[in-house]
């Protein structure tokens, strides 16, 4: 199994490029299901759970054609099957992503259930009570979702919480639907306007994406579109906090502010420097970071995707910070290994009480999910010392090579089996 080799303490500079975003890049690959014409995405990130919604669309019968610098087109003109197996679901749970648009132009779709996963339980139930309200018959049967309609019809679908996955498996699935759906409480992510932007270009009518009501008019087809992928908000979040805790003045090119106010209001309050630049953002590492208390919130509030990179942070912060996570239950995976380093973290239900500064120690230490592995790597390179992280094929699933990346701005990474 790969690790990662870090050796702690060394001062980052430089200009790193910020990929396209893993999650606006799965749901518009599931959104090529929803046309017989070429889908063409520009900007995909390179990183595992794009090749595997790559392979996923493969083996539904849709034709993938990888271009140069991370572009696909994916053109769905004859299907071989219509069901995403267990195999694949239970490496990406965003395959259920294909729900929506299977269900929408061919009446039927074979889903595997997700299942739980290291962060918490996840279920799908709000994806399959909408598609039933939408006139879809849903049987869940060994592990899978059957799902079947003649032609769903718009209906208004209002979720009990925000779900990022819910609202875009169902805006994608009304866009053939028959007559008007109305999801009430919509997830506001950039991620869910990325969405709807491709879905206009392939000819829906979609309106309110971005606010709490989003209003879909049902046509009969969808054409093809060319459209570049938006950049990645966390992975530039993630670059902004090794600015932070190790930089000597970073840029990130391509990050965008705002998509990003929350992440950087929040860093702001620590006392980083975050100033816009013509090609995106530029970080410095202040004189003191100060710990501020932090809760995790839907869209516009701080994402639940920085959570543990912010963790990490504010190990090396002054003071007492107090990190309250509402939108999973077991996202605190990373603390464990924190403790290894050196880290005093407190957890208490929901809650983790860091205080800082902590001076962290490079040690062996292990990766739990994709949030949780890149916490390590930024504590890794402030820690002293050399610190090992195995599977880091966790990180793989939605960074481009951090190895890569680190190492042109000076950092000493390497990846070792
Ligand atoms: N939920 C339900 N029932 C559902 C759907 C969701 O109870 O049918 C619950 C979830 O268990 C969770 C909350 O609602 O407690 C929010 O889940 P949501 O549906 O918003 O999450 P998701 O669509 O499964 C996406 C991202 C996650 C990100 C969350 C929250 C993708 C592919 N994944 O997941 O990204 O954490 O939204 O913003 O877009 C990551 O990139 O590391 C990652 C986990």
């Amino acid at each position: 199994m790969e690790k990662l080799k870090i050796t702690g303490g060394r001062r980052l500079a430089g200009r790193v490029k910020i990929g396209g975003s893993k999650n606006a890049a799965l749901p518009a690959l599931a959104a090529s299901l929803l046309t017989g014409e070429k889908v063409e995405l520009d900007n995909l990130p390179r990183v595992r759970d794009v090749r595997t919604m790559l392979r996923v669309l493969e083996q539904l019968g849709a034709r993938v054609e990888a271009g140069e610098h991370g572009s696909a087109a994916v053109q769905a003109d004859g299907f071989a099957s219509f069901e995403a197996p267990y195999d694949l679901v239970k490496t990406m749970r965003a395959s259920v992503l294909v729900l929506g648009p299977l269900l929408a132009r061919h009446g039927r779709a074979r889903v595997s259930l997700p299942g739980g996963c290291a962060i918490g339980e996840r279920p799908i139930n709000l994806h399959l009570d909408g598609l039933e309200r939408m006139g879809a018959e849903i049987k869940l049967e060994h592990g899978y979702v059957e799902a079947r309609a003649d032609r769903l019809r718009g209906a208004t679908v209002a979720f009990p919480s925000k779900t990022v996955g819910a609202t875009e498996n169902l805006m994608m699935a009304a866009t053939l639907a028959r007559g008007t759906t109305v999801l009430q409480n919509a997830a506001k992510e950039p991620e869910v306007v990325y969405l709807a932007e491709l879905l206009g270009a392939m000819g829906a009518s979609i309106e309110g994406a971005g606010t709490d009501e989003i209003v879909v008019e049902g046509r009969d087809t969808l054409g093809g579109a060319s459209h570049r992928v938006i950049p990645d908000r966390i992975e530039a979040g993630t670059y902004l906090v090794a600015g932070a805790i190790v930089g000597d003045g970073i840029e990130l090119e391509d990050a965008r502010l705002d998509q990003m106010e929350a992440i950087i209001d929040q860093l702001r309050r620590v006392g980083v420097v975050v100033e816009p630049t013509e090609a995106g953002l530029r970080v410095a590492r202040p004189e003191q970071l100060t710990s501020q208390d932090l809760r995790t919130a839907p869209h516009p509030g701080f994402p639940t995707d920085m959570q543990a990179q912010y963790m990490a942070l504010m190990t090396q912060a002054t003071g007492t910070a107090v990190i309250a996570e509402t939108i999973f239950e077991h996202r605190f995976m990373h603390v464990g290994e924190l403790l290894r380093m050196g880290a005093d973290v407190r957890i208490d239900g929901h809650t983790a009480v860091v205080v800082g500064p902590a001076r962290l120690t490079g040690a062996q230490v292990m990766a739990t999910d994709l949030r949780a592995s890149a916490c390590l790597v930024l504590a890794a390179l402030v820690a002293d010392g050399v610190t090992v992280i195995d599977r880091v094929y966790h990180l793989d699933r939605g960074y481009e090579p951090m190895e890569r990346k680190l190492r042109e701005l000076g950092a000493s990474v390497e990846r070792i089996r």
